[in-house]
């Protein structure tokens, strides 16, 4: 984001996975740590209370998919943004450790019927899991593929029963400074906030994950729930979220306040649309030395392109 800007052509040796550290997807589930969760301990419903590391069971797959090669699952947790913990790409991973996903509380309220503080593994209960693979375009033009275990964010809305007046969802990030030692410097104006219409909010591909590579979300992603939205820049893709709120305005979202002439509320992926300081039109795809084209909405143009019909891409960025 503001930090760690590198020029055209810059590849630092972390960007570059060694071959070596590359576990396909059946050999890292047969390494994985932990036990996977049995039918038997899913009998009481589809989720029960789990910590990073525990494989899950009942994934089905999803109806979204890219077939490209995925992200090595080391990268996808050691190569982060979550500025909570720090600004550096290692320091999620390194200080996620100081993170307590469990008890974790989420509000729900504002333009709903049924508003309410619920247990997050409560919440999440009712919900059948879905294994996506999408790709992750960050605004710092570097992009990765992981297989994101969650469900629509558009089921869980409907269970509070939206009003009318509901035009957008506003999510919000813990605010603990203890937990998160980057909070205690004002690098961003804690807590992290995200929001989106509510069109893409209902959208099929919005998903709110709890795992990715088919184990529950380490601490680094964004445990234990966290939104992935695949067509806009990473920053909509808010981590270890509390709240979420029905609203009538468009909330104003961390990264536009912080600084807008650089960072909108949609953040769309637009090759053509640069950011202020750097072109958008590349990324690199961590793992590959060369860089690619960035595609229109990442990939995802057909999915939503018309949900910003008639709209001016270069005003709405
Ligand atoms: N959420 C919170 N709360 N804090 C953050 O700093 N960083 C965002 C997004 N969600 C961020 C966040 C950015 S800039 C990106 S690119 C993605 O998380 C990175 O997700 P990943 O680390 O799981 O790849």
């Amino acid at each position: 984001m503001l930090i760690n800007v590198k020029r055209h052509g810059e590849v630092s040796s972390s960007e570059i996975t060694p071959q070596g550290l590359y576990l396909d997807r059946r050999r890292f589930l047969r390494l994985g740590a932990g036990g996977v969760l049995s039918a038997a301990a899913l009998s009481g419903g589809l989720w029960k209370p789990a910590v990073a590391g525990v494989k899950l069971s009942h994934v089905a797959k999803g109806p979204y998919d890219t077939r490209e090669e995925l992200t090595p699952y080391e990268s996808v947790t050691t190569y982060n943004n979550f500025y909570e913990f720090g600004t550096d790409k290692e320091d999620p991973s390194r200080l996620a450790g100081n993170l307590r996903p469990r008890p974790w509380k989420v509000v729900v309220d504002g333009e709903v019927a049924k508003p309410g503080t619920y247990d997050f593994d409560e919440l999440i209960r009712p919900h059948a899991l879905q294994e996506r693979v999408y790709r992750l375009r960050c605004v710092e033009a570097w992009s990765m593929v992981i297989p994101w275990d969650g469900f629509p964010l558009a089921d869980l809305l409907k269970r509070f029963e939206p009003t009318s007046r509901a035009k957008f969802v506003r999510f919000e990030t813990l605010y603990d400074p203890h937990q998160f030692p980057g909070q205690r410097r004002s690098v961003l104006d804690w807590p992290y906030v995200e929001g989106l219409r509510m069109d893409e909010a209902i959208h099929p591909l919005t998903l709110l994950a709890v795992g990715l590579y088919g184990e529950v979300l380490p601490n680094q992603d964004g445990a234990p729930l966290r939104l992935v939205v695949p067509w806009k820049y990473g920053f909509k893709s808010i981590k270890s979220i509390v709240k979420i709120s029905l609203v009538e305005k468009m909330p104003p979202n961390t990264w536009a306040k912080s600084a807008p002439n650089e960072y909108g509320f949609y953040a769309n992926v637009n090759p053509r649309v640069d950011h202020p300081r750097w072109s958008q039109a590349k990324e690199r795809r961590i793992g590959d030395f060369f860089k690619r084209d960035t595609l229109m909405f990442n990939g995802y143009a057909e999915e939503v392109a018309h949900l910003y019909a008639g709209m001016d891409l270069r005003a709405f960025f």
